[in-house]
């Protein structure tokens, strides 16, 4: 009989005791989860883009979130059960209470909570949803010659504007999933004031070595050429390259082995120079340039079927051009007066009759939009982009911060 009502003490506990225990497991419970979403956050601040979460880190989180949801359980079972037999649950709180209790001194990581991340062969870059099958296709085709192994130099050329970097970046972002296949994706944007050294201290850069500045001209090329080769394969993107290029001068060696240089260009003589495979990007077919036009000018326009064929000349005169469609449509957002569709028309044909050159044409694209800023501080402020680096991502506290400076803007109350 003694055994039996020891026995029975040890499994069976007063409904109100039993209450107490779970009271007491809940106050548990919110230690850890507490201590989870201070490890949340410190992990939310190590986690670069190189790093990855330590397995042990990440199994503690699963834990607390299976843990979380036993607790649930059992409260759920100790409310069905009737008063009495709720007693016999005893056993499955007292466990929980310690098993959060060894899970709450397991999470006080002291140490990192992140290790290098060896997947990581490069950054991602952001980049736009591309209209049409023209671009498509040229990302199917830059892609294939990637992973041909008999093709190491692919060249992707076409006049300004047209789609080049949109396009590279985004089979950029597609390689960074090639872990198996190459060791590191390095992305540089040439444009037009780049030389030798600024390009071989990006590539030193971009494999986060340092270049001395002063380092001898003939030393510096063989430094990039062993970075190059050291790393194993390399896809090196050349973005917007203005000029013939001499990879010797820079130090970049002869693709091999499975490493790759592709380079976008608006001239084909580049392509040529370097002895690339070229893929040239078409202009937008009318379809795909009116579904552009009409998105950036916002799809509403179909409440205005007057307006509709006058947007279509408009559009027209883009030549399938998407910047110039990206551009034009912006500035006509919004605008939804018959008259001043008809200027736009109007002055876009008279200007275009002036010009023949490709160049000038987008030139007078971009002019078109500038004409139609509102006031004299936004056109400044536009301007100030002009003193940026070509492609560079400008931040808009960035961009304030600088017509600020330069006197353009007054008030942040005005942007
Ligand atoms: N196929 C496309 N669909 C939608 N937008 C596009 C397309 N191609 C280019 N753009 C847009 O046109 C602009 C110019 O493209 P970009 O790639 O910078 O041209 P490029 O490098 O040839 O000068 C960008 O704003 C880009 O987002
Ligand atoms: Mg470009």
């Amino acid at each position: 009989m003694d055994f039996f009502l020891t026995k029975f003490d040890e499994s069976w506990d007063t409904p109100t005791n039993l209450d107490e225990k779970m009271k007491d497991l809940k106050r548990k419970q919110a230690e850890l989860n507490a201590l989870k979403g201070d490890t949340k956050s410190r992990t939310t601040a190590e986690l670069h883009p190189r790093k990855k979460l330590k397995k042990e880190v990440e199994l503690w989180l699963e834990n607390v979130e299976r843990i979380n949801g036993e607790i649930e359980d059992l409260e759920q079972k100790i409310g069905e059960n009737s008063f009495a037999s709720r007693g016999f649950l005893k056993g499955n709180v007292l466990k929980k209470i310690q098993e959060v209790d060894e899970l709450y001194q397991r999470g006080k990581f002291h140490n990192s909570l992140v290790v290098d991340n060896p997947g990581w062969i490069g950054q991602a870059l952001s980049t736009t949803t591309l209209f049409g099958d023209a671009a498509k296709t040229c990302m199917e085709k830059i892609w294939a010659f990637l992973m041909d192994d008999d093709i190491q130099k692919i060249g992707v050329w076409g006049t300004e504007g047209i789609g080049k970097t949109t396009i590279v970046k985004l089979v950029h972002n597609q390689l960074l999933k090639e872990t198996e296949r190459f060791d590191i994706v390095i992305w540089i944007t040439v444009s037009k004031e780049m030389n030798i050294i600024k390009l071989q201290n990006r590539i030193a850069r971009a494999m986060k070595v340092s270049l001395d500045e002063d380092e001898d001209e003939t030393i510096r090329p063989g430094m990039i050429y062993e970075m190059l080769v050291r790393k194993g394969k390399y896809v090196l993107i050349l973005d917007d390259l203005w000029d013939k290029l001499s990879l010797e001068e820079v130090g970049i060696p002869e693709p091999s082995n499975g490493s790759k240089l592709l380079v976008t260009t608006r001239l084909l003589d580049v392509c040529q120079y370097l002895d690339c495979r070229e893929v040239r990007v078409p202009t937008l077919s009318n379809p795909d340039a009116w579904s552009l036009f009409l998105k950036k000018v916002g799809e509403d326009v179909s409440n205005h079927p007057n307006l509709l064929p006058i947007m279509e000349s408009v559009a027209t005169e883009c030549d399938g051009l998407p910047l110039a469609i990206v551009t034009i449509a912006s500035s006509m957002s919004g605008v939804r007066d018959v008259h001043a569709w008809r200027d736009a028309l109007h002055e876009l044909k008279r200007n275009g009759e002036t010009v023949k050159k490709m160049e000038e044409k987008v030139f007078q694209k971009l002019q078109f939009s500038y004409d139609r800023l509102r006031d004299e501080e936004l056109k400044n402020c536009f301007l100030c982009c002009a003193l940026l680096p070509e492609d560079w991502e400008i931040e808009t506290d960035e961009l304030i911060h600088l017509c600020i400076a330069e006197g353009h803007i007054k008030e942040m109350d005005s942007m």
